[in-house]
């Protein structure tokens, strides 16, 4: 399908990727700048040149990109987590879940990227400021109708019952473990990402004194490798850390 003003789309020249969107003009880069309406009309997969005569690559987006170019003022969820946060917590078409903690809505864009149109991510955010952020960062997908946002600080309660999973990213998540445990339908799951150990341990006294079962503590490790197929190794740095991810089921009995 052509592409068309309005449409994003990568630019991708000598290992460096560039989100843009087709409804700007034009796209500075050290390698010359790009008149975007010249792509309008073509398809992805083919090129475009700079005005430096540099050749980029027409891509397309995917949600893996989306996330790592949205617009972030907090620490966000990056996709290796995110995409085994999926996984376990069982996220798809037609889910009620909520998360708290929304901030730059990272993990709120693929959440609601995988409820469809007939679910819906119900996010929890104490700070006005980064739920704009957020919205912002879900309207690139148009996902921001799949989102209920609630502007509150959670102590003790969430507003909703019987939802199917519940994220926690927030500073303190031990002292929501009752409220999550209220929330969630029985059997189903429970994630937090913490970014320290001692706060893991503390999430596991929480978990410990409420019906939860299958009480998982694990991190993902991410190693990329140069793709020169005479010299395959991995690249020389890697970010080694990002969060802790813990996962428990609710029940009804200890
Ligand atoms: C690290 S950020 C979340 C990042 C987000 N998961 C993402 O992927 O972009 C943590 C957020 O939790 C919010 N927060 C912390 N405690 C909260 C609470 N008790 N209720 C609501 N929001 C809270 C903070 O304001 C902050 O924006």
């Amino acid at each position: 399908m052509p592409l068309k003003k309005g449409d994003y789309v990568i630019l991708f020249h000598d290992g460096k990727r560039y989100l843009v969107n087709l409804k700007e003009d034009i796209f500075h880069t050290h390698k010359g700048t790009l008149d975007l309406s010249q792509i309008e009309g073509k398809e992805y997969g083919e090129v475009v040149f700079s005005s430096k005569g540099e050749k980029f690559y027409l891509l397309k987006p995917t949600l893996f990109d989306f996330l790592m170019k949205l617009r972030r003022e907090t620490q966000i969820i990056y996709p290796k987590d995110i995409g085994y946060i999926i996984v376990k917590l069982g996220i798809r078409e037609g889910m009620k879940i909520i998360e708290c903690g929304c901030g730059s809505g990272a993990l709120t864009t693929a959440l609601a990227f995988f409820v469809g149109d007939s679910g819906k991510v119900i996010s929890y955010e104490k700070e006005e400021r980064f739920i704009e952020i957020a919205r912002e960062n879900l309207k690139r997908l148009n996902l921001e109708k799949r989102v209920i946002f609630k502007h509150k600080e959670v102590f003790s309660v969430f507003d909703e019952e019987e939802v199917c999973a519940l994220f926690l990213d927030v500073k303190e998540p031990w002292n929501l473990i009752p409220a999550a445990h209220k929330a969630l339908k029985g059997g189903h799951p429970l994630g937090i990402l913490v970014p320290t150990t001692n706060q893991v341990s503390l999430v596991l006294k929480a978990l410990s004194e409420y019906p939860f079962v299958e009480i998982e503590v694990l991190e993902i490790l991410l190693r990329p490798y140069k793709t020169n197929p005479e010299r395959l190794r991995p690249e020389d740095q890697m970010v080694a850390h990002t969060g802790y991810l813990i996962f428990a089921k609710k029940v009804f009995e200890k």
